[in-house]
């Protein structure tokens, strides 16, 4: 028989994102109160259990009071530094990598730990994976992501507090917009999927909503910003994701790459659209770059209780041995899924679905070639 589950760590990968605090919080409620359980908190990630003596501490109940509502995570994150392929700058300053992973398993080990919950979004879940299937490290997830991404789970907490404060720039750049009678361009993040673009277009009212699963069309958007101006609306709102592209030969638009990191950092397509589009109509465009407010800043209540339905979930899934899968929400109960299946498939929007019949219905202007 299986030893009962009785020492768990938790660790958060990737951006961070509000919620996390809210899922820590949830997770050592219930597995201190309910199961006797103790709880590590892993500091920075996986790379926390690579430092000699590792980055932890123990989580008891008054570590974790007056979290719930804080913004970011108490035990600090990063999208940098993958365990399998560490990179390494050598004394001629050239950087190389090496597989670190089997660290992790060690410190685990010798920290007493029977598994690691694992916050984070797919590429932090791919990572816990494979340290599953290649380090024999039990893991369970729970998904965390503004941008929506992930197909297993209806919601992930953190997109409704995103999806708040871009709403909220999109309101305010209305009433300015239109004193100055001028195209404004926010650009939002969304590497491949546009829901915070989508939702938050539909919910401010703009105009034009450029996503990265649209190719856009420059001449449909002109086109809508002259309709609008013949029919006496001077000024015109663009949510534009920051991995949009014109359709042909466009490309995204990078604000540079960066060692260690996996994926290059997107930025600059809103500038790039409000040049293009001043261009052509003659109208002066300016662009806002939302960026990291979209992930900072006190979880939405929703997020909130999501978060903490999910903390609950995984350490009861933790109790009953179900490494290898992640919690997610099949609203409204909440379920697990095999983590192979979580990852399986990445959500984007669904250009047919019923968000994009609505904004073209609305006369959004989705960027589509006619
Ligand atoms: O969490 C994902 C995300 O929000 C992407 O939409 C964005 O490209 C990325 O984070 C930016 O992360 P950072 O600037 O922290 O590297």
């Amino acid at each position: 028989m299986t030893p009962p589950v009785k020492r768990i760590g938790i660790l958060c990968g990737g951006g961070d994102c509000p919620g996390l605090n809210a899922v820590i919080r949830a997770v050592v409620h219930h597995a201190v109160r309910n199961y006797g359980m103790s709880v590590v908190g892993v500091e920075g990630s996986f790379q926390g259990l690579m430092h000699d003596p590792p980055n932890v501490r123990e989580l008891n109940l008054g570590a974790v009071s007056g979290i719930l509502a804080r913004g970011g995570t108490i035990l600090g994150t990063t999208n940098r530094g993958n365990p399998f392929s560490f990179p390494v700058k050598g004394p001629d300053g050239a950087v190389t990598t090496t597989d670190r992973s089997a660290e992790i398993a060690i410190r685990a080990r010798q920290l007493g730990l029977q598994g690691l919950l694992v916050l984070g979004g797919e590429g932090t879940l791919a990572l816990g994976w494979r340290l599953m299937q290649e380090r024999q490290v039990p893991i369970i997830g729970v998904p965390k992501t503004i941008d929506l991404d992930l197909s297993a789970t209806s919601a992930t907490f953190g997109f409704v507090s995103a999806l708040e404060v871009a709403t909220d720039a999109v309101d305010r750049l209305h009433s300015t917009a239109e004193s100055h009678d001028r195209v404004l361009v926010l650009e939002v993040m969304g590497r491949d999927a546009g829901h915070i673009a989508l939702c938050s277009g539909l919910a401010g009212g703009a105009d034009v909503i450029l996503l990265p699963e649209i190719p856009f069309d420059l001449d449909a958007v002109t086109r809508k910003i002259e309709q609008r101006r013949a029919l006496g609306r001077r000024f015109s709102i663009i949510v534009v994701a920051e991995g949009a592209r014109e359709h042909g030969a466009g490309q995204r638009v990078l604000a540079g790459t960066e060692p260690g990191k996996d994926k290059v950092r997107l930025g600059g397509m809103g500038n790039w659209v409000a040049g293009q589009l001043q261009e052509r109509t003659g109208v002066e465009a300016r662009a806002v770059v939302l960026g990291h407010l979209q992930r900072g800043g006190s979880p939405a209540p929703l997020d909130r209780v999501l978060a903490s339905a999910l903390g609950v979930h995984a350490v009861d899934m933790a109790a009953r041995g179900l490494w290898g899968r992640m919690a997610a929400l099949r609203y409204p109960d909440i379920v697990d899924v095999p983590l192979p299946e979580a990852l399986g498939t990445y959500h984007v929007v669904d250009v047919h679905g019923a968000l994009c019949r609505t904004a073209r219905s609305l006369g959004i202007c989705l960027g589509e070639p006619e």
